[in-house]
């Protein structure tokens, strides 16, 4: 094998394993909405479509302080505040900002 062959294969492969990562972490996103979100804002499809794309994105934006805030004196402030939330906010706002209200995408189930 050449090197230009191997490292056109690398790159073949690196792309596919971004490809892969891009969906896990939007299934990982429904997974962690459907157990922490559910209760309180209804099923996946109503709760992406709370809001449009760009109000997700300005939600998460600096560490997710806007939804972090939306939620002071809630019952849902201390999830909220804690570790787990922050280990899944980048999973949460990819399967949020995926089916957002202008997405014209629907999850598959939930
Ligand atoms: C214990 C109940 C509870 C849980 C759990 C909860 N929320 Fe909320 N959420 C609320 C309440 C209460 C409000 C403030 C009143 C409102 O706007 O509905 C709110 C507000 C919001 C808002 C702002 C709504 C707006 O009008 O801008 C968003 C977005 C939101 N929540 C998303 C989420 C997401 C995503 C999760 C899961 C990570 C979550 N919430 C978990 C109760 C909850």
């Amino acid at each position: 094998m050449t090197k230009s062959t191997s490292f056109l294969l690398a790159t073949v492969v690196a792309f596919g394993m971004m490809a892969t990562t891009a969906s896990a972490d939007i299934k990982k996103g429904q997974k962690g909405y459907l157990k922490t979100c559910k209760n309180c804002h209804g099923n996946g499809t109503k709760g992406a479509g709370m809001h449009t794309q760009a109000e997700w994105e300005a939600l998460f934006a600096n560490d997710a302080a806007s939804i972090i805030s939306k939620h002071a004196g809630t019952p849902a402030e201390a999830f909220f505040g804690g570790s787990t939330f922050q280990k899944s906010a980048q999973d949460l706002r990819d399967f949020l900002f995926e089916y957002g209200n202008d997405s014209g995408n629907v999850p598959s189930c939930g």
